[in-house]
């Protein structure tokens, strides 16, 4: 199969927290090779200035606002790709938020509800959604999990157990969906240069910010943080006939996160 460059071309590709960041990167990388997007975020701004970037690429861009904690918003973009696009050929679970940065038995209730409803819940009930719209045609879904699912980081909890959590609704879910020919993969970045970052300043000061960064930079062996492009270019890969064989995965692309041995050389 050749690579023509517009590998999702007529599809309809339906990401969340597709605002800013890597949400973003992918939805302009899935327009760019011809998908029609379904765009959801908390951010109307943000989301109105990705439709403009996106349909310079002549593809449609329909848009759903609010939060993935309202599982109605869910409910709104799926009708959107089936009213406006008739098919739903992707699901991209990006949505999420880094959440509280405090010892293990200092996190409260509210914010352990808060953040399964948004990292976790809503990544479920979109999992759950898919499978009747793309029944028939077949699709791909990817999870946007993290290397924090696989690897903990001290102070982290609540958020490595979501992303924990997604890689196991993955798995699950490539072994019952396989069967309608929906492959669903989990993507694990490591660090990526995001506004996300700027949640660590609700628990430290700029100094704290500072060290926490390159420790995080350090333990990738490339010693770098890496791009939200880059992460597109895996989400485009695993939504795409290239990927027809790849099910089941949680992809790191982080790198070098999941091999470092913690030294500089
Ligand atoms: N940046 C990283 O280093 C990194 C590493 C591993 C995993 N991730 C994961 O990648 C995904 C995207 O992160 P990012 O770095 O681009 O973050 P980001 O904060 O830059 O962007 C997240 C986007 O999701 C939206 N969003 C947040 N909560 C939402 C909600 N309740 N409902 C709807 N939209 C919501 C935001 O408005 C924003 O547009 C997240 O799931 C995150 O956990 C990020």
């Amino acid at each position: 199969m050749a690579f023509d460059g517009i590998r999702h071309k007529d599809k309809c590709v339906l990401i969340t927290g597709a605002g800013q960041g890597i949400g973003r990167a992918a939805a302009l990388r899935l327009a760019g090779e011809g998908a029609n997007l379904v765009a959801l975020d908390l951010s109307a701004e943000n989301l109105e200035s990705l439709k403009t970037e996106a349909e310079e690429f002549g593809v449609g861009c329909e848009l759903a606002t609010g939060s993935v904690a309202d599982l109605a918003i869910l409910d709104q973009a799926f009708e959107l790709a089936s009213v406006r696009f008739g098919r739903l050929d992707g699901l991209v679970n990006n949505a999420g938020i880094g959440g509280y940065m405090k010892r293990f038995d200092e996190v409260e209730i509210e914010e352990f509800h808060t953040i399964v409803d948004i990292n976790l819940r809503a990544v479920w009930y979109g999992m759950k959604l898919a499978y009747g719209a793309m029944a028939g045609r077949g699709g791909a879904i990817v999870n946007v999990s993290s290397m924090a699912g696989i690897r903990p980081n001290r102070h982290h909890s609540p958020y490595g157990m979501t992303k924990a959590a997604v890689i196991s609704l993955t798995q699950h879910a490539s072994m019952d969906y396989a069967p309608a020919n929906i492959r669903v993969n989990a993507l694990c970045p490591g660090p990526v240069e995001t506004p996300i970052f700027d949640q660590m300043r609700n628990y430290m000061d700029e100094e704290g910010v500072q060290r926490a960064r390159s420790l995080v930079q350090s333990r990738t062996v490339m010693n770098r943080f890496g791009t939200p492009e880059e992460q597109a270019a895996a989400i485009s890969f695993l939504l795409s006939d290239d990927a027809s064989f790849v099910t089941g995965i949680a992809m790191p692309v982080d790198g070098g996160w999941s091999v470092s041995d913690g030294r500089r050389m």
